[in-house]
């Protein structure tokens, strides 16, 4: 595949458009939850940052799929920022379902450069949806949650795994549709929007109580797992989950290799 053509055009955004699963939050199968099991979830400080954060994508994704002159790009965009906006309502039906309270963040006004825009926040979700598997995987292993409450999560952790595979095709799609002395721009910028994130969800380490959802879930997760067998779980997690979708499409290179080049030197 060619990357930057009409052809992979077609293959990334039809993937994506295929694969969509149509359902409503009240139809996945919501277990009953214990008393005990509902205040721990109602300890977990991040349910105000996570359903503030989807809607934001959400909004910032709708507008930048009205802006996109191609019709079949607007597409995929716009499909993808209903699956934002289905993450958003699925979390606040989970919240009300199990009497889990939260308050609504005020929305942000939306920034003037959507392309930059979705370029950031696609980094970020390639840098969360990297651990954010490996860590789904944990809970299953664990007795900290029913699994059946974990099993709910499964579809929406997947659609993250289609979610990167689009903007990995997406970006590269931008860089090589772009004449040959614009491309190392593109390049930088993508680096540049990676670095950004990734220094982010550093600062949210470093001052524990930060609002990163990776870095907080995993916070609460007390794994037994050595980092290093962490990073590995999370790499093969990556490539398991991605393994289902059309060979042809590129898939996310740039965290699974920084995080194999971390954990050579563990
Ligand atoms: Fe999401
Ligand atoms: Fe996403």
């Amino acid at each position: 595949m060619i990357y930057g053509t009409p052809e992979h055009k077609e293959l990334f955004c039809r993937f994506f458009i295929d694969t969509h699963r149509p359902f409503r939050p009240e139809e996945l199968p919501w277990p009953d939850l214990g008393p005990e099991t509902i205040e721990k979830l109602k300890g977990f400080p991040i349910w105000d940052y996570a359903v503030h954060t989807e809607r934001q994508v959400f909004l910032k994704l709708s507008a930048y799929s009205r802006e996109e002159k191609d019709p079949l790009l607007s597409e995929a965009l716009a499909l993808q920022a209903y699956e934002e906006g289905r993450h958003a309502d699925i979390l606040k039906y989970f919240l009300h379902r199990y009497g889990i309270p939260f308050t609504e963040m005020p929305e942000k006004r939306l920034p003037k450069n959507l392309e930059w825009c979705f370029m950031s926040t696609g980094a970020g979700e390639c840098i969360d949806s990297f651990f954010a598997f490996g860590f789904l995987e944990i809970s299953k292993g664990s007795q900290d949650y029913p699994l059946d409450l974990i099993k709910v999560m499964e579809p929406i952790v997947q659609e993250e795994a289609r979610h990167i595979l689009f903007i990995q095709n997406w970006l590269l799609y931008q860089r090589y549709s772009r004449p040959l002395h614009l491309q190392p721009v593109h390049y930088l910028q993508t680096l540049y929007a990676f670095f950004e994130s990734g220094m982010s969800r550093l600062m949210d380490l470093k001052n524990l109580g930060g609002t990163s959802f990776t870095i907080q879930a995993r916070e609460h997760e007390k794994s037994s797992l050595s980092p290093k067998d962490f990073i590995n779980l999370c790499l093969n997690e990556n490539k398991r989950r991605l393994d289902a979708y059309d060979r042809r499409l590129a898939r996310p290179k740039l965290i699974p290799r920084i995080m194999g080049a971390i954990n050579f030197f563990l």
